[in-house]
């Protein structure tokens, strides 16, 4: 059972672009009932697969998103979009080895992500990030062996349990079943950390 019932998604197939990641539906479902999160705001869903979090973020009322990801997965999030009717997800292909969005042209205000950390150069991305103005709230499904942050870097948002990634043969075997937790990230990585990680 996925915890967002009212998003359509393409799961057919065993591939990472069709896939309802555990911790993109915590994320999803959280913007979902939180629209103040997101709304009239310019949004990344940074590592965004089948863009199951930036549809949840268009549908709570987001200015407009940026799907962003490192495989060219723009035909199917452009028609999970389509199937729930939103219109203003815009997919770019980007390696956060080698983005950023201010000098990629990108105005954002929050950035989301889910399930991303243990890729190569993401944390130091995200390190690299101003939250002089903005913020980010990133989903974690157990930290796949690699912690996101430091406990000094995060502010515990929420926790959901019992998630399941649809379909489950995508999803190794000790997060079948998992918890995902949500945090803040903001005032606190300023000046923090920067390409340390
Ligand atoms: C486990 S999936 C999670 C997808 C989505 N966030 C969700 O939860 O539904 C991880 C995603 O991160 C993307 N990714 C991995 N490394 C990346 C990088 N260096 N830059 C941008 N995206 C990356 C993958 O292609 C994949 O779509």
């Amino acid at each position: 059972m996925t915890l967002i019932p009212e998003i359509i998604l393409d799961v057919s197939g065993n591939s990472l672009e069709r896939t309802s990641w555990a911790s993109g539906q915590a994320l999803a479902r959280y913007v979902l009932d939180h629209p103040d999160s997101v709304a009239g705001l310019n949004v990344i869903d940074f590592g965004t697969g089948g863009g199951q979090v930036a549809i949840a973020a268009s549908i709570a009322g987001a200015a407009h998103v940026y799907a962003l990801d490192i495989e060219p997965f723009g035909d199917a999030v452009q028609a999970n979009a389509a199937a729930n009717g939103v219109t203003n997800v815009e997919f770019r292909q980007v390696d956060a080895r080698y983005f950023h969005p201010d000098t990629d042209n990108i105005s954002w205000d929050i950035l989301l992500a889910a399930d991303v950390f243990y890729y190569r150069g993401v944390r130091r991305f995200l390190h690299s990030l101003d939250f002089g103005v903005r913020s980010a709230i990133i989903a974690d499904p157990g930290t796949r062996g690699a912690p996101p942050f430091t406990d000094r870097d995060t502010h515990p948002l929420r926790a959901y349990g019992n998630v399941k990634t649809i379909p489950a043969e995508m999803e190794e075997e000790d997060y079948k079943n998992t918890q995902v937790k949500l945090f803040n990230l903001g005032e606190r990585l300023r000046g923090k950390g920067k390409g340390s990680r």
